[in-house]
């Protein structure tokens, strides 16, 4: 039998040509709630925006929770050129270690959307979690109206494998989902 070999104590900093993978900081705050609030930014997400800065702590403080019990991990996102200034992130999360299944996340700040970046942090991240971790799959759950997403996705090799209808009740509306998966032997 595998097992997982899920182990976030030291915290896995990752390096690709242009991109320093981070642990979250208590100083992102200010940059994370605009991840988590800015219009353009959630548009597809389907869920409210953080009202205040006091909402984006607490989600933070579960982030790094669920990491502490490796049922997480949240990394920042960094251009090496430019140290200090974090451009967005990507986590993987939902783990169901007894499927060695996971959903993946990402955000980036749209000053830096439409250059590889994101398509640059998905292919590292997932030979992370299939390679270093064992995972065997990975989920992705869109707006099927988020083409940005749904584009990356299918770029990094991702397949469509499900398609939801009006299977989320968001501000009013029920609302369809996508999902996209990506197997370890993919
Ligand atoms: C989704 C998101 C992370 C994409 O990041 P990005 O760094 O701009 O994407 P990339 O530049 O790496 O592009 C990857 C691929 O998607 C394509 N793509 C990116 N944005 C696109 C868009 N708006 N429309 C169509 N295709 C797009 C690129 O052309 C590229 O295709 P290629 O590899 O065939 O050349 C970014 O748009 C974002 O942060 N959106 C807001 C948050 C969000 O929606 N997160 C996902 C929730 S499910």
């Amino acid at each position: 039998m595998r097992t997982l070999n899920v182990d976030f104590s030291v915290f896995p900093v990752l390096k690709t040509e242009r991109l320093l993978f981070r642990k979250l900081e208590d100083a992102d705050e200010t940059v994370f709630h605009r991840m988590r609030s800015e219009p353009l930014i959630i548009r597809y997400l389907d869920r409210a925006p953080d009202a205040d800065l006091e909402a984006t702590r607490m989600h933070m403080h579960r982030i790094n929770t669920d990491q502490g019990n490796n049922m997480a991990i949240f990394w920042m996102l960094e251009l090496r050129n430019n140290p200090g200034v974090a451009i967005g992130n990507i986590a993987y999360w939902r783990m169901e270690k007894e499927n060695f299944r996971t959903e993946v996340g990402y955000t980036l700040l749209p000053e830096y959307w439409k250059k590889g970046i994101m398509k640059e942090a998905l292919h590292k991240t997932t030979d992370y979690i299939f390679n270093t971790c064992g995972f065997h799959s990975i989920l992705a759950n869109i707006n099927p109206d988020n083409q940005a997403s749904a584009s990356l996705l299918t770029s990094c090799g991702f397949k469509r494998e499900a398609y939801h209808r009006q299977n989320l009740y968001y501000n009013g509306k029920f609302i369809d989902s996508e999902i996209y998966g990506l197997l370890a032997t993919d």
